[in-house]
């Protein structure tokens, strides 16, 4: 007896309305609150987990499942086996090393490599297509790595960098001036975390420049103030992890946000990790650091060009420096 009466089909969908893949690799704090909000905010038809703990991959694929009443509908695979990534649009690698409180990014670096060698080679192998977005930290020299190892060209390999910054500066200058986050326009580029750089010039609210409107009002206070909320920002994720260990809630929604501007094609522009060079006077070494870039369905279309001050400039290839440091060093 079956559930309902068939009908007569009509041809089954062209090849060109495929099904949209998301792989989340790394089924922890960080990937399991992507996936959750990627869930929620009906991103994908398939959504793929890899970790390499299987029980606690299985864990999470049945836990999330659970929840598909309340959902729209989407078919989520897990597997220790990168097979399960096959056909992937967009690949997000948040598996790694997480700092322990007080520590750096980049003190993660070498163990967080040696996992690339093995993490990033499957999955360009099963979705020779998709778009790279890296989360794992350090994020910056990851996806200078992930580029490397993947062989992909720059515009699908993308960091999910000061995007999480800005936010977090978004939501304390919109705290500050008692208005709503979405109406504060504001990046913060270069290095996430540590050498990161505010852009003054381009903080503006509801469509006021910040910096000349208070220069107007001769509010000069205020600037010390803007400065010290970016010092907040950078502070931001060393003071969560000493409160509950990790972060992941804020990280979660940004890179869902950049999901959606990538997979909808929404041509939006976010600061997040692209090779620089070739931008802002960065001339040298493949340098990934964060920029105001428009992305969309073939993943980075361009870097804006927002007026830096000349030691807003300087910062900015100070930061590239340092990476490019660190990069040196890694002998790929
Ligand atoms: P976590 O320890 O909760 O999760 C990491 C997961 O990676 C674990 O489930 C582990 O089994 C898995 N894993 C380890 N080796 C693997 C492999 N070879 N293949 C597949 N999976 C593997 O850590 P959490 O809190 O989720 O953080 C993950 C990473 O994300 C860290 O590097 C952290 O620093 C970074 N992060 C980056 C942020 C950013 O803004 N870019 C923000 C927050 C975290
Ligand atoms: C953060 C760290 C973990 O900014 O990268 O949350």
């Amino acid at each position: 007896q079956a559930f309902f009466k068939p009908i007569q089909q009509t041809a089954p969908p062209s090849p060109t309305q495929r099904h949209t893949k998301i792989s989340v690799i790394g089924a922890g704090n960080v990937g399991m609150a992507i996936a959750q909000t990627i869930l929620t905010q009906d991103l994908v038809d398939v959504l793929a987990l890899v970790d390499a703990k299987p029980d606690k991959l299985r864990g999470e694929m049945l836990d999330l499942q659970h929840a598909a009443a309340f959902l729209p509908r989407t078919r989520i695979l897990a597997d220790t086996d990168y097979a399960v990534t096959a056909g992937s649009d967009l690949c997000i690698v948040t598996a790694g090393a997480r700092q322990n409180p007080g520590e750096s990014r980049l003190s993660l670096l070498q163990r967080n490599l040696a996992l690339f060698r093995s993490i990033v080679p499957p999955l360009a192998k099963y979705s020779p297509d998709a778009i790279l977005l890296i989360v794992s930290n350090p994020v910056d020299v990851l996806t200078y790595v992930a580029w490397k190892l993947s062989g992909f060209p720059p515009n699908r390999v993308i960091g999910s960098g000061t995007n999480l910054d800005s936010s977090r500066f978004r939501f304390l200058i919109a705290d500050h001036l008692d208005v709503n986050a979405q109406d504060v326009q504001a990046y913060i580029v270069g290095e996430h975390g540590d050498s990161s750089v505010a852009l003054w010039s381009s903080i503006s609210v509801g469509g006021v420049p910040i910096l000349s409107f208070l220069e107007r009002q001769e509010i000069s206070y205020e600037k010390e103030t803007l400065e010290k909320i970016h010092k907040e920002v950078v502070q931001s994720a060393y003071e969560v992890i000493s409160l509950k260990g990790y972060t992941s809630w804020a990280i979660g929604y940004s890179v869902a946000n950049l999901a959606r501007s990538i997979l909808r094609d929404q041509r939006r522009i976010h600061p997040v990790s692209v090779l620089a060079k070739g931008f802002y006077g960065i001339s040298d070494g493949d340098a990934f650091l964060s920029l105001p870039a428009q992305l969309g369905r073939s993943g980075v279309l361009g870097v804006t060009n927002v007026h830096l001050t000349e030691e807003e400039g300087q910062k900015l290839r100070d930061s590239a420096k340092t990476i490019l440091e660190v990069q040196s060093e890694l002998g790929i």
